[in-house]
């Protein structure tokens, strides 16, 4: 569905980095954590609509944040974006993370409520964001395990709804090095990733998970552009094989961006 949101507020989080928080009728409410919506700009040279992940959905109140980077001329457009403002806006879009019953039925150990669950939930970067949400939903034990480059930006809100470890690649908070060392470092256990952020984090995860016989589920959307399945920029290979070709493709913007991780090839 469109909508034209009206703009809450808007806050620099850190360089280039936005915390845009908008009024929607219906789009807050339908949303489930994982997926996205897509913007449009005012400027009709921009054609395509330009994707940002959920970061947090008020569903009761219809109020949605959206955390998100200036990575070109659309996202910079919505860095002006001012209290009162409207903006047309399309979602919520793709699949979302799987629910907590749906994990426990592939743990044969877990009861139907998935409650006893330990999860992971693993993020780098601007893909920190999207997992605030999933943080407020899952109603399990989980530790969040975030990857910065720098203190500059910490999400101090996961502190409310989940344990946080911290990995900083210069060290100024929490462990230095990557999300995994903050693993290996506090010995963090789980039964399950969850993830979103850059593709070699993902992939050392996917590793991670199969040695240790993790359920791991990965967001790719790090890697869309027009976000409708327009454009075609976000395929990505699949372990299903295509009678003819012998590979399957798959749009992550349609059928993800979440993904069961031993599905898809990183
Ligand atoms: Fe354009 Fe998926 S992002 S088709």
């Amino acid at each position: 569905m469109t909508e034209e949101a009206v703009v809450i507020s808007q806050e620099v989080l850190a360089e280039g980095i936005f915390s845009l928080w908008l009024q929607t009728e219906a789009i807050a409410g339908q949303s489930v954590s994982g997926q996205f919506v897509t913007l449009y700009c005012r400027d009709r040279s921009r054609m395509l609509p330009r994707p940002i992940s959920i970061c947090e959905a008020q569903r009761e109140n219809g109020k949605l944040r959206l955390v998100y980077r200036t990575a070109g001329e659309g996202t910079k457009e919505f860095s002006h974006l001012a209290p009162g403002d409207t903006v047309r806006v399309m979602g919520p879009l793709g699949n979302g993370y799987p629910e907590l019953s749906r994990i426990a039925e592939k743990l044969p150990a877990a009861d139907e409520t998935g409650k006893e669950i330990r999860a992971l939930l693993v993020g780098g970067g601007i893909g920190i964001p999207p997992l605030l949400q999933l943080a407020g939903d899952l109603a399990c034990r989980k530790t969040a395990v975030l990857g910065y480059r720098s203190e500059q930006f910490l999400l101090a809100e996961f502190e409310a709804c989940a344990d946080v470890a911290v990995a900083t690649e210069d060290g100024s908070a929490g462990t230095r090095g990557t999300v995994l060392d903050a693993i290996r470092e506090r010995n963090l256990q789980g039964d399950v990733i969850l993830a979103c952020g850059p593709k070699p984090m993902l992939r050392a995860l996917k590793e991670y998970a199969q040695q240790q016989k993790m359920l791991c589920y990965v967001s790719l959307e790090e890697r869309m552009a027009c976000g409708i399945g327009a454009c075609l920029a976000c395929v990505c290979k699949t372990t299903d094989e295509d009678e003819h070709s012998r590979v399957h493709n798959t749009r992550i913007c349609r059928e993800g961006p979440v993904f069961d991780a031993g599905r898809i090839l990183l």
